[in-house]
């Protein structure tokens, strides 16, 4: 460890080499204690064939203190190893190649604030070892291409941890012979067998006094399977939706992709305190309780889509990344981009398909495209990382599942499963890489994917330009070219991508009119060179073109189209997610046309066309409310900044959504506010689709009417929040107060804070209200609620909430004078003592820095640079601020 920081060397995907040696067997034993636990591996190691004959063995460990080590029930002599707190090294080992290695080493869970590796979670036990966390219990090969099976023994205090949690199936359970107990004590063991070989960071152990919901699941060749979910006393009546969406999805995963659950039991234990969503451990699941627990009176209808969304995808790993695992870190996208791809068409077929690619594509958008376009910009597939926790990212997960989708779109349905089936078939079992998937896909479809794969090596966002001319002969030349837009660390050259286009062209009846491309294109134009011509004959003169249909790429698409041709596409397209677009299209014209006005000190142009095309939206009885609602919610600030780009000025841009918010709701005052107080419903508790979807266009209206700043709609808002009997119509309307900085907010706020105090997840939302509230006090409160007794920098929903929501609010992040930054990256500095991962994760508030005004950029500069000078900061701190910082 140097002085200055814990930067860890780079890792290079092109060293990649199979250790020399294979862990057959993992046989593990526990004796738990809050600050003493000691851990003995017991491994069945073999010297692989083509190793060489004097290979020594180098095993990870993090922070860890070795109490003893034997080979074959020999103690070693101290001149035959070496052990490091980080490195266990043995030099002398027995020329047979097969032997014991028997590895002793004592943790202290109770001081691991890390939450990697095992740690303490209220009363109980829990270990988190995704991605290296493993090596902060024993000595081992950590790393994804080790597979393993294991045995665990776990020795507890029966009072304290009344259930002993592994992965597997339990083997036996006891009581402790009297004589073994310390004084009083009583100590009970259970032991767990998994028999299918995996990796060290599948490894989940949980102990503690937790309570249990039951219920079964019969697969579809008849087996049946115990489900379990643990969480603390008390939330027992918190777990129905949870356990119905994981029934749900082991049906969905047979009938979709003809996958069976392979142990007879699948437990989901919930924590709260856990540093992500959750952890597909094998058979035993460990979840934020943020994803796990809900009722209408504390979950909100976009907390019951996440569970049901989370529960999915842990559940879809053990086909997609425990069966069939990576083979190093860099193949990351293996498992996740497939599995987000997965619970995404999941999600789709549990709920409107349209409306979950609205918001997938959404998301998408906020998030990775970001990324993607700034200093922290790296590929699906990268090949060089530093610290390997800061890669589970936006565009691994999400745009590595933009991929996969791409994969379908252009193979179809039936090409695509072929290739999932050959996929399933050679690699159960393997760890293994991203070239041997589309190796499936090609070889399964008897195509070439070469051009395709470029996606995975490449960063940045691709702009598509589609540039359409009208000749009089009836046909339509649509010149199509894709560029990179520049990014400062990555100069290598970028090839040509494979594209697939979905396309039609929209008659003035609102059907799609038929049409042939000169090669064969109907719906979907294959973008495969630089620049491509597509010519369609005998198109009707007022025929439009929608193209880009259900984002059938992840690109910016740039398209030289009337306000009157994207009302029309708004109102009539055929495809839903492209009608949502021309909405989004429409008022992002107008927001940046607005922003541009207020810079130049002109009068911005009133957004006539976004009032029409909402207006047609809201009467349109044939729309579902939830694509209403997606359509009711403007770019947000952050949008527009990126859409503004280098040199975006966050007043500038406050206003202009101001004026076009204002301008919106009061073009659609009257029908908003019949709309309103129709859909309004008291003592409502229901938490099925359609009245989900009512709420959601409900809330979107009172959001757009409090903008309006008229009182008498912050008053609907305050009646709202404090009569509602459901969360979202709580939130909804103060979340509204709060974004608006009305102070009409403070009783409200008040009242949920007695009436919830106790409810961390309630007091999640409590805390993330007040860090958006757009006020100049706001630092202020923020800094306050730092010593609330609700508030606690160890738990990280609770400085997500704080000090993320803090940093995701536009304006006063952006306060003029810096103070936001400053702050920002103060509390960086400082929780990164005690849990690097989160620390780094929040530095995203300014993954976009370098676009900011020359003025707040320099400020920005400035904290960053001083968090980068902290002494003793975490690889995975140095990592983020030097990649933000560049060579700047
Ligand atoms: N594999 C987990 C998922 O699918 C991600 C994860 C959970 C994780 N906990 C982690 C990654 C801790 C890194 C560190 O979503
Ligand atoms: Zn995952």
């Amino acid at each position: 460890m140097t002085p200055q920081n814990r930067r860890k060397k780079a890792t290079y995907l092109s060293d990649y080499e199979p250790t020399p040696f294979a862990i057959d067997h993992t046989d593990l034993r526990f004796a738990l204690g809050s600050e003493v636990t000691d851990v003995t591996a017991e491994l069945t190691m073999r010297r692989r064939a083509d190793a060489a004959q004097n290979a020594r063995l180098e095993f990870d460990g993090d922070e860890l203190v070795l109490v003893s080590l034997e080979i074959d029930g020999k103690p070693l002599a101290e001149k035959d190893y070496s052990a490091t707190p980080d490195k266990l090294t043995i030099y002398d080992l027995p020329a047979s190649g097969d032997f014991k290695l028997t590895i002793g080493t004592r943790v202290n869970p109770k001081a691991n604030k890390q939450l990697m590796g095992l740690y303490r979670s209220g009363s109980a036990y829990c270990t988190q070892c995704e991605a290296e966390g493993f090596r902060r219990i024993t000595y081992f090969y950590d790393r994804p291409d080790v597979l393993s099976t294991f045995t665990v023994r776990i020795e507890a205090d029966a009072h304290e941890a009344p259930f002993m949690l592994s992965n597997g199936n339990m083997l036996e359970q006891g009581v402790l012979d009297a004589a073994d107990m310390p004084s009083g004590a009583k100590r009970h063991y259970a032991v767990w067998h998994d028999p299918f070989p995996k990796p060290s960071y599948l490894f989940a152990l949980v102990a503690g006094d937790l309570a249990c919901v039951e219920d079964s699941f019969t697969t579809q060749s008849g087996r049946a399977v115990k489900l379990q979910i643990f969480v603390e006393h008390g939330n027992e009546g918190k777990c129905d939706y949870a356990m119905d969406a994981l029934k749900r999805s082991m049906r969905w995963d047979e009938e979709r992709f003809g996958r069976e659950y392979d142990l007879d039991i699948f437990m989901i234990v919930a924590v709260s305190d856990f540093n992500m969503g959750a952890m597909e451990n094998k058979g035993l699941n460990v979840f934020n309780d943020k994803y796990v627990l809900t009722d209408p009176e504390t979950a909100t209808d976009v907390d019951y889509y996440g569970v049901e969304r989370v529960i999915a995808h842990e559940y879809f790993h053990n086909w997609t990344g425990n069966r069939i695992t990576c083979r190093e870190w860099f193949q990351l996208c293996l498992k996740e981009g497939l599995t987000v791809y997965r619970d995404q068409e999941f999600s789709a077929d549990m709920r409107s398909a349209p409306v979950q690619r609205i918001g997938d594509v959404r998301s998408l958008i906020a998030r990775q495209f970001p990324e993607d376009q700034g200093p922290l910009a790296h590929p699906v597939r990268p090949d060089v990382y530093e610290e390997i926790d800061n890669f589970y990212t936006a565009t691994i997960y999400n745009k590595g599942a933009e991929l996969v989708r791409m994969l379908a779109t252009i193979l179809g349905q039936d090409g695509f499963r072929k290739g999932m089936d050959l996929y399933f078939e050679r690699h159960d079992g393997d760890a293994t890489t991203i070239e041997a998937f589309l190796a499936c896909f090609q070889e399964a479809n008897e195509t070439d994917l070469t051009n395709f794969s470029h996606w995975y090596h490449q960063p940045g966002t691709p702009v598509v330009n589609v540039d359409e001319i009208k000749h009089d002969d009836g046909s339509r030349l649509l010149t199509v070219s894709q560029r990179f837009s520049e990014l400062p660390h990555f100069t290598e050259d970028r090839p040509a991508l494979t594209i697939p286009l979905v396309f039609g062209y929209v008659g003035p009846d609102g059907q799609d009119v038929p049409v042939a491309g000169s090669n064969g294109e109907t719906d979907m134009m294959l973008l495969t060179e630089q620049a491509q011509d597509f010519k369609f004959d005998n198109v009707p003169s007022d025929a439009r073109l929608s193209v880009n249909r259900n984002f059938s790429a992840p690109i910016v698409l740039e398209q030289n189209q009337e306000p009157e041709d994207q009302v029309f596409i708004a109102e009539f397209d055929t495809d839903p997610f492209n009608r949502w677009q021309a909405v989004q299209n429409l008022a992002m014209n107008s927001l940046t046309a607005t922003n541009a006005a207020i810079l130049a000190r002109e009068k911005p142009e009133p957004p006539l066309p976004l009032v029409t095309a909402l207006r047609s939206v809201l009467a349109n009885d044939a729309l579902d409310s939830s694509f209403k609602a997606q359509c009711f919610q403007l770019p947000s600030h952050q949008a527009v900044a990126e859409a503004v780009g280098a040199g975006f000025d966050p007043d500038a841009i406050a206003n202009a959504k101001a004026y076009i918010n204002a301008y919106v709701a009061l073009g659609l005052e009257q029908e908003m506010t019949t709309f309103y107080e129709k859909a309004l419903t008291p003592n409502d508790t229901t938490t099925d689709a359609a009245n989900a979807a009512r709420r959601a266009l409900m809330n979107a209206v009172l959001k757009l009417l409090v903008a309006s700043d008229k009182p008498e709609h912050a008053a609907l808002a305050v009646t709202q929040t404090m009569s509602a009997k459901n969360m979202t119509d709580r939130m909804g309307a103060l979340s509204a107060l709060c974004l608006q900085g009305r102070t009409e907010r403070a009783e409200p706020l008040v009242a949920m804070y007695e009436q919830f105090d106790s409810n961390g997840l309630v007091m999640d939302k409590w805390l993330g209200l007040q860090a958006v509230t757009n006020s100049d006090e706001t630092l202020d409160t923020v800094r306050a609620l730092l010593h609330d007794p609700v508030f606690s920098m160890e738990n990280p929903n609770r400085v997500r909430s704080l000090i993320g929501g803090f940093a995701s609010n536009f304006q006063q992040f952006n306060r003029m004078d810096g103070s936001g930054y400053q702050f920002l990256a103060r509390q960086v500095g400082a929780l990164d003592e005690q849990n690097p991962q989160i620390a780094a994760r929040l530095l995203e508030g300014l993954r976009s820095w370098r676009n900011l005004e020359p003025l707040r950029r320099n400020f920005a500069r400035l904290a960053l640079e001083k968090l980068r000078d902290q002494s003793g900061l975490s690889s995975n701190v140095s990592d983020i601020t030097n990649r933000l910082l560049g060579d700047s």
